[in-house]
């Protein structure tokens, strides 16, 4: 048995437009920046929605949208294109290509706030038969609220990082951690997040959020000290900062790490 819904799921009206299957409604606590940026960056699918998408591959994109090639969970490939009309609020996400093909993803934003609004999503699906319509439409519903709430996560992270950006520091700051079996140990030196974590040869910091879009480098580093940011895999060197996936970021500034008996000191070296 399904767990219920959480949100707003309305079924098809037997004299709407043919193929619609439904319609999902909730509301967001993100303003209409961050929804656009979420929207456009096809980047996270396979990361953030790594339950969802496996692969992807972009063809096209830019302010207008994107166009690419993705593969889910259950292998099966599409080509998806999504197309942001910022005048009237939405986006129409259309499958070209693959088992979906022809299906269309509606979706508006109503502003609320300026930290909130409400989307309406309405889903188009050709060839379903009127009784099947709303057993397709619920599918859809369930699999876009599971896509929002990790959305809903990245969104205000994303904002809670911003807000928090600090950007002048005192090079006399410091601060004292304890040694910790749980890695890595999550602290702040001069109003800025980091991890510590163990490497083998010693111990070393770095920024909390990844100099991409922001996101929680929460995960730790590998053996190779390497720690990997679960929105769009960018990997980085926390040894140097650099990235190893290929982008053109690296991490920020970093305090040096000094083991003093059962503590941590952390304190900023000139660069
Ligand atoms: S926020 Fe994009 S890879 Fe980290
Ligand atoms: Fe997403």
């Amino acid at each position: 048995m399904s767990e219920p819904l959480r949100y707003e799921y309305s079924p098809p009206h037997q004299d709407s437009r043919v193929d619609h299957v439904g319609t999902y409604k909730r509301t967001l606590p993100v303003s209409l920046e961050r929804m656009y940026e979420n929207t456009l960056d096809w980047e996270h699918l396979p990361h953030l929605h790594g339950s969802s998408f496996t692969s992807i591959e972009c063809l096209d994109a830019g302010a207008w949208g994107w166009r690419c090639r993705v593969s889910d969970a259950k292998g099966r490939d599409s080509l998806l294109e999504l197309r942001l009309d910022r005048d009237c609020r939405r986006w129409i996400t259309r499958n070209l290509e693959g088992s979906a093909q022809g299906a269309e993803i509606w979706t508006h934003v109503f502003v609320t706030d300026a930290h909130q609004m409400d989307i309406v999503i309405d889903y188009f699906v050709p060839g379903v038969e009127s009784a099947k319509r709303e057993k397709v439409g619920m599918a859809y519903a369930r699999s876009y609220e599971n896509l929002y709430d990790e959305d809903v996560w990245m969104m205000t992270e994303r904002q809670k990082q911003i807000n928090q950006r600090v950007d002048s520091i005192n090079q006399d700051d410091e601060v004292m951690v304890p040694v910790s079996e749980t890695l890595p140990i999550k602290t702040s030196l001069s109003g800025r997040g980091f991890y510590v974590d163990r490497l083998a040869d010693g111990w070393v910091a770095y920024p909390e959020s990844c100099p991409h879009q922001l996101g929680p480098l929460s995960a730790g580093v590998n053996e190779d000290g390497v720690v990997a940011c679960p929105w769009h895999g960018y990997e980085f060197d926390v040894r140097t900062g650099a990235c190893l996936s290929g982008h053109s970021c690296r991490l920020g500034r970093s305090p040096a790490v000094s083991k003093m008996g059962d503590e941590l000191r952390l304190h900023w070296v000139s660069d």
